[in-house]
């Protein structure tokens, strides 16, 4: 069998002891004659996987039990909204960073429901640095702060994080969760479509601060309310099953076969330092982004030759 390297961000490759094992398990997972695709997502059989899915994403990004992890639907890009509908209901104010086209987005769809401010943006070079940021221009009353943590697109991440102060620190963090640890205590939020990191496209996992739950605006869909999927365990409505069961794979090999965040990060720099090194040497290519703000997860190149 011949398996294509695929460098696409997302969705992106599994690792193969998934894939395998997935198939092993397809027509009857462990005893219960059925394939995960089929049970009932209120089945004990399931509940064991959701919950041990939560169980190794928490321990594995060290979460603290003051934060909920929810499993949720719509995309990265149902969070863009689903962000302000919950959250912009103190002063009505939030700061965007724009570092690319998804943070243009979140910056974008917030501006329906509050006062988004522009805070700093590196669109003048084409989005290949993070800009500097100075805390005196923050919203002082702001009720969040929003940054996109890696920039899928421009290969541009943050090596620190803007001093935000008592301000919740909002971060989308969809190409770059579980390729190093975080401090999950630094921020309010933390939100990633699985399809680059995590699992098959389907689910998303956002890992919010208890203290802000409960105060959504009037208008926000019971779907969309952060209250609504933290009181029920993920389990409103029928999750994306087979997704999370996959994540609970790919957490297992992290844990098992990776050994970790730590060794992740290892593994990450070895083969960034690999395609660094390699285009900084070429001169038939050249990596579009400032040395220091590189990522580690996506790199862009060009000729700059027709
Ligand atoms: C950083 C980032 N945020 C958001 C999205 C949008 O995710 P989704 O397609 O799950 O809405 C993407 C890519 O697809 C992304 O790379």
């Amino acid at each position: 069998m011949a398996r294509v390297y695929n460098f696409s961000a997302g969705p992106s490759m599994l690792p193969e002891s998934v894939l395998k094992r997935a198939a092993a398990e397809m027509l009857d997972y462990e005893g219960s004659g059925q394939s995960v695709m089929e049970m009932s997502h209120r089945s004990k059989v399931y509940e064991g996987i959701i919950n041990g899915c939560e169980a190794l994403l928490r321990e594995i990004m060290n979460i603290p039990d003051n934060y909920k992890v929810l499993f949720l639907q719509g995309g990265a890009s149902s969070q863009f909204a689903m962000i302000p509908m919950n959250l912009m209901t103190g002063s009505g104010k939030a700061d965007y960073v724009l570092t690319g086209q998804w943070a243009t987005k979140a910056q974008k769809e917030a501006a329906r429901y509050g006062q988004a401010n522009i805070v700093a943006s590196s669109k003048d070079k084409t989005f290949s640095y993070i800009p500097k940021l100075d805390p005196d221009t923050f919203t002082k009353d702001a009720d969040y702060f929003y940054i996109c943590m890696n920039n899928t697109i421009y290969g541009t991440v943050y090596h620190e994080l803007p001093q935000t102060g008592d301000v919740p620190l909002v971060a989308d963090i969809s190409s770059c969760a579980l390729s190093r640890t975080l401090d999950v205590s630094k921020f309010g939020i933390l939100y990633a479509g699985a399809q680059k990191n995590m699992a098959p496209a389907g689910v998303t996992v956002v890992i919010i601060r208890d203290d802000l739950i409960g105060h959504p605006m009037d208008i926000t869909p019971t779907m969309f309310n952060y209250q609504i999927h933290a009181d029920n365990g993920s389990m409103f409505n029928t999750p994306p099953c087979y997704t999370i069961y996959v994540m609970k794979l790919v957490l297992e090999w992290i844990k098992n076969e990776v050994g970790g965040l730590d060794n992740m990060l290892i593994r990450n720099q070895k083969k960034a330092d690999l395609l660094y090194g390699f285009l900084d040497s070429s001169n038939m290519f050249k990596g579009t982004v400032v040395p220091e703000d590189r990522s580690l997860m996506n790199v862009p190149f060009i000729t700059g030759h027709e």
